[in-house]
Formats: C-alpha cells, sequence, structure tokens
C-alpha cells in the first residue's frame, strides 16, 4: 500500500477509533444501560478515556521514533484533540450532575483541590486543541512549541487529579501514572538510546520501579501504609496484577512490537535484495 493510502486509512480508523467510546456511552444512555448512577458512570468513563487519549497523544512520538513508522506523525493531533474533548463532555457531566448550577460548581471547583486541578488541566488540554492547528502553528511561531510544552504538566495534574479521585483503590490511576513515567523518562533519554533495545528495557525497569514508587508513596502519604507492605504486595504472585506488573507488561509489549517491526523491516530488505533486485539488473 503506497504511504498517501496507509496515512489515510490510519486516520480513519483513528477518527472511528476515537469516537467509539462516546457511541458507546450515548448508547448505553439511551437505552438505560448505564446502571443505577448513570451521570457517576458517565462521568468516570469519560474522565478514563480522557486519559487514554491524553497518554496515546504522548506515546505518538516515542512510538513514531522506536517503531520508525512516520504515518503516526498524522494522527497524534486527533488524538490530542479527543482527550481535550472527552474533558470537556466529562466537565459537562458535572455541570449536570450539579442540576446546570453554575454558581455551585464554580465554588465546588475553586473549593475542592481535586477539582482545581483537574479544571487547570482542562483549560490547558483545551488551549492546547484549539491552537494544535496548522494556521496556529504559522501565527505562534517559535511560541507554538512553548505554549505545547503544557502538555506535561497538564498530564501530570490530570493524573493527580486521578488519584486523588481514586480515594483508596488507586490502581488505575497508578498504572497511568507509571505510563506516563515511561513516556516521560523516553524523553529524557539521550537520543541513542531512545530506539535503541538497551534504551526500551532500561525504560521497561524504570517505569516499573516509578510505579511501585508512586503506588508506595501515595498509601504511605495518604493512608498510612507502610510502604514496605506496598513493595511485598508487588512480589506476592497472589496479588498480580498490580500496577506495576501491568507497566512492566505495556513495556515488554512494546520491545517486542519494535522486535517484530525491525525483523519485518530486515526480511523485506534482504527479499528485494535477494529477488527483487537481481530481476530489475537484468537487461
Ligand atoms: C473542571 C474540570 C473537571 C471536573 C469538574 C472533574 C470532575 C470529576 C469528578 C466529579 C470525578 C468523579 C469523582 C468521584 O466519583 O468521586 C472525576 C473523576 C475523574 N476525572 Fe475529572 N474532572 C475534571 C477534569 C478532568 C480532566 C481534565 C481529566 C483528564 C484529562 C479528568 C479525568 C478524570 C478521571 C480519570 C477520573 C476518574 C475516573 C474513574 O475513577 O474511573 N478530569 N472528575
Amino acid at each position: 500500500m503506497s504511504t498517501q493510502r496507509t496515512i489515510f486509512w490510519l486516520r480513519q480508523a483513528t477518527l472511528i477509533g476515537l469516537c467509539l467510546p462516546a457511541i458507546d456511552l450515548v448508547w448505553r444512555w439511551y437505552t438505560d444501560d448505564l446502571g443505577p448512577r448513570p451521570v457517576t458512570l458517565a462521568t468516570h468513563a469519560t474522565g478514563d478515556w480522557a486519559v487514554v487519549f491524553l497518554l496515546l497523544s504522548l506515546a505518538m512520538t516515542p512510538l513514531r521514533a522506536t517503531l520508525d513508522w512516520m504515518p503516526l506523525v498524522h494522527i497524534r493531533r486527533r488524538v490530542g484533540v479527543a482527550a481535550a474533548l472527552y474533558a470537556l463532555v466529562h466537565l459537562l457531566i458535572y455541570v449536570l450532575d450539579q442540576k446546570w448550577n453554575l454558581l455551585v460548581v464554580a465554588t465546588e471547583i475553586v473549593k475542592r483541590f481535586y477539582l482545581t486541578i483537574g479544571f487547570v488541566a482542562l483549560l490547558a488540554l483545551l488551549a492546547l486543541a484549539v491552537t494544535s492547528t496548522s494556521g496556529w502553528q504559522k501565527r505562534l511561531k517559535r511560541n507554538w512549541k512553548r505554549l505545547h510544552w503544557l502538555i506535561y504538566p497538564a498530564a501530570a495534574l490530570a493524573i493527580l487529579h486521578f488519584f486523588i479521585q481514586s480515594k483508596v483503590k488507586i490502581g488505575e490511576a497508578a498504572f497511568a501514572a507509571g505510563l506516563f513515567a515511561w513516556l516521560m523518562l523516553w524523553r529524557v533519554l539521550p537520543p541513542r538510546l531512545r530506539t535503541s533495545y538497551l534504551g526500551l528495557v532500561l525504560l521497561a525497569a524504570a517505569a516499573t520501579l516509578a510505579t511501585v514508587v508512586f503506588e508506595a508513596a501515595w498509601y504511605a502519604l495518604v493512608n498510612d501504609i507502610d510502604p514496605v507492605r506496598i513493595l511485598a504486595a508487588n512480589l506476592d504472585s497472589d496479588l498480580v496484577p498490580r500496577p506495576a506488573h501491568k507497566v512492566l507488561l505495556v513495556s515488554v509489549a512494546v520491545i517486542a512490537l519494535v522486535a517484530g517491526r525491525r525483523l519485518a523491516a530486515a526480511t523485506a530488505r534482504l527479499w528485494t535484495k535477494r529477488y527483487i533486485q537481481p530481476t530489475i539488473s537484468t537487461p
């Protein structure tokens, strides 16, 4: 398939993939299939998808570099915009939950720290979504890059918001934090290591460890639980999978994907050299 066609189909598939959670939610809302607390479930689902798409948008650059697959550049923007839109719908559902009383919503956002940081993250995501077009890129010139650097603190705030609202069940938030650690650590690796197996193995180890540290630190600071117990839980086979195990699994999956892609590329090169080139060079 030509590169243009690949990009076209990748963009269409991405658009469908980004819309599916919203379609599913609307359908379940319409058919009364959201359980006894539909608004709470919808708040949680939209928040979760906002974080998933936010992390995916941050994963585009590392994946493009490690998989050496340029078409991914063409879907980064729409994944980031989807994250902002899901977060906006998440806020709107919260507003609906407060019976559209904007004064109550504003007071709650000011009063509750986890809502305040969620709101700041949302403002940043919306600013990035609006200015993500090439028109804004030209208008803002060098400031565009500076502005879009905001994605990192915005993601950190969104994950902190996730942690705080999770109360004692922080498993999913710790998993998101571990993946975020992977994505940030990849960016601070020396360029040579970023695409090497050694770099990816180091990243897998560091992100897994970071997840254990996040989990242990959270339970120690918020619930006064001995960090050694969290460490022991991560080594207990009865308690699999912990967030750190999931981060390790994703990191290993990335390495396998990179290996598979490189193997396929090497096989294609060998095939071309052995069978295609001799045919072409024959007069
Ligand atoms: C003004 C902005 C925001 C408001 C008012 C808000 C409000 C809420 C509320 C009320 C909850 C549920 C809390 C509970 O059930 O106890 C929640 C959960 C959550 N929010 Fe937000 N949020 C905002 C921004 C964001 C943003 C920007 C993101 C991500 C990009 C986000 C991601 C999440 C996630 C992941 C959850 C947890 C879902 C789960 O537990 O499955 N929120 N938020």
